[in-house]
């Protein structure tokens, strides 16, 4: 149990940014970078992976023709699966360690909520009350009536018990070999489908043309219908949620969709002192970091963080248990190192391998990481991030000035830093093909070039 308040202490709470970036120490990565003996992340889980963008397209049929369309759109083109894979991976490397995980695995076998995958579509309250007609659930889902006659209540099903063995309290281990449970399966699809959502509205935000090499949502259909299907899609998520009948993975993932919201707002936020008064230049740039890794924590790493904690919750794991603390230390550190990549990525890369218009973040007056850090070499750069580089010329001469500093190899640098800190938390974990595949996932955001 020491451990896991080590963990906690270091990793679990959002610690003080400024903090956070002195302790993070930027040395060279030791073993990091050798990918030679390395497995292949996504080759662990491939079926699974399929399954799930196969399946959940059916979550999202809809009674309005075009609306499943747009819901879908996202899902139809090839994304990174970075979030499923994380989760899918944690459920691997911790299912059997937790305390209820004879529970969960049990229950994973009857006909119940939160039980088979067929059960998981199962409506709590009687079709006919949830009018959520979806064409791919026929028998799950019932069409709007404009009829309503009183019914009589059913007689609640009794739900079979679990057996003494589900409470077997001997020493746990790994189990092998590895499966993933329904439930978790379908956190995969809730959490894909919370980032889709995401995605739909941030393209109408940025006024984007493109997302995976295809036009985006809001191009292709509109903004109103771009921002429609993404709460349809957070509507059918949220129900896919409660089915799972856990309270804690329903409060993680709400929060996460809270969080993303509010990453939003922070990313909109001017770089000035708050009440407008004037104060010193450093201090500005020093609120601009935290303002930076706060609210890249909230757009990017908890989704990461929360979705990889629920599946461990998933498996059984209970409260005291280290496994909570490694999965969300982990999602958390990985999902910051993922974020200032793409950060990188937008200085550096062209569309053609983005999928995506290159160089957006300045037109859109963000300061991204190599921004901030051009400032401390350039204080020239601190009037054109405080005007958000509104005029004209701002953007080209911001681009010169990250050109001319070591703004994006040290982005990158703090990146590699954050994922080494994901790879250590790992070693908390029993040796096996999830757990490395999860180490080998580190190296692979750092050197992704999409
Ligand atoms: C992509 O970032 C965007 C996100 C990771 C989150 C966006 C969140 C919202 C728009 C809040 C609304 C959320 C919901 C769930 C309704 P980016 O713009 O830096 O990356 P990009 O270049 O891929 O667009
Ligand atoms: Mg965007």
């Amino acid at each position: 149990m020491r451990g896991c308040y080590t963990l906690c202490s270091r990793f679990g709470r959002v610690p003080s940014i400024q903090n956070c970036r002195r302790r993070l120490s930027l040395a060279p990565l030791s073993n990091h970078s050798s990918t030679l003996s390395q497995p292949d992340p996504f080759a662990l889980v491939a079926s699974e992976l399929s399954r799930i963008r196969t399946d959940l397209v059916h979550l999202l049929g809809s009674a309005h023709p075009g609306l499943d369309e747009i819901a879908s759109y996202y899902f139809l083109r090839p994304s990174k699966q970075l979030r499923p894979l994380i989760i899918l991976l944690f459920s691997q490397a911790t299912n059997g360690l937790g305390r209820d995980w004879p529970l969960k695995k049990w229950a994973s076998e009857q006909a119940r909520p939160g039980g088979r995958a067929e059960n998981l579509d199962e409506p709590l309250s009687r079709a006919d009350v949830l009018n959520d007609w979806n064409p791919n659930l026929k028998e799950k889902t019932s069409f709007y009536d404009p009829l309503l006659s009183l019914s009589l209540p059913q007689t609640p099903t009794k739900l079979p018990q679990p057996p003494l063995s589900a409470f077997d309290s001997s020493e746990r281990t790994l189990i092998s070999p590895a499966f993933v449970l329904p439930t978790q399966m379908r956190l995969a699809q809730i959490v894909e489908m919370v980032h889709a959502a995401s995605l739909l509205h941030d393209d109408v935000i940025d006024e984007s043309p493109l997302r995976r090499g295809s036009l985006s949502a809001p191009e292709a259909f509109g903004n109103k219908f771009a921002v429609l299907g993404g709460n349809f899609i957070l509507g059918r998520a949220s129900a896919a949620l409660a089915r799972l009948g856990d309270p804690e993975v329903t409060q993680l993932i709400a929060s996460v969709i809270a969080n993303l919201v509010e990453g939003e707002i922070l990313q909109m936020q001017d770089v000035e002192s708050p009440d407008g008064q004037a104060v010193p230049s450093s201090q500005v740039a020093k609120n601009a970091w935290t303002l930076y890794l706060q609210k890249t924590y909230m757009k990017t790493a908890s989704l990461m963080a929360k979705g990889a904690r629920s599946a461990v919750v998933l498996g059984g794991c209970a409260d005291g248990e280290v496994y909570k603390e490694i999965a969300y230390a982990y999602g958390r550190n990985i999902g910051i190192a993922f974020q200032l990549v793409d950060d990188v990525l937008d200085y550096e890369a062209v569309e053609d391998t983005l999928g995506k218009p290159g160089g957006a973040d300045l037109q859109l007056g963000l300061a991204t990481g190599p921004a901030l850090y051009a400032w401390e070499e350039h204080p020239e750069m601190g009037p054109l991030i405080e005007r958000k580089f509104s005029q004209a010329g701002d953007v080209e001469l911001a681009r010169s000035l990250v050109k001319k500093s070591a703004g994006v190899e040290r982005t990158r640098a703090l990146a590699v830093a954050y994922a080494t800190q994901a790879r250590e938390v790992l070693q908390s974990l029993p040796e096996g093909e999830a757990r490395a595949a999860l180490e080998a996932l580190t190296d692979r955001v750092i050197k992704r070039k999409s």
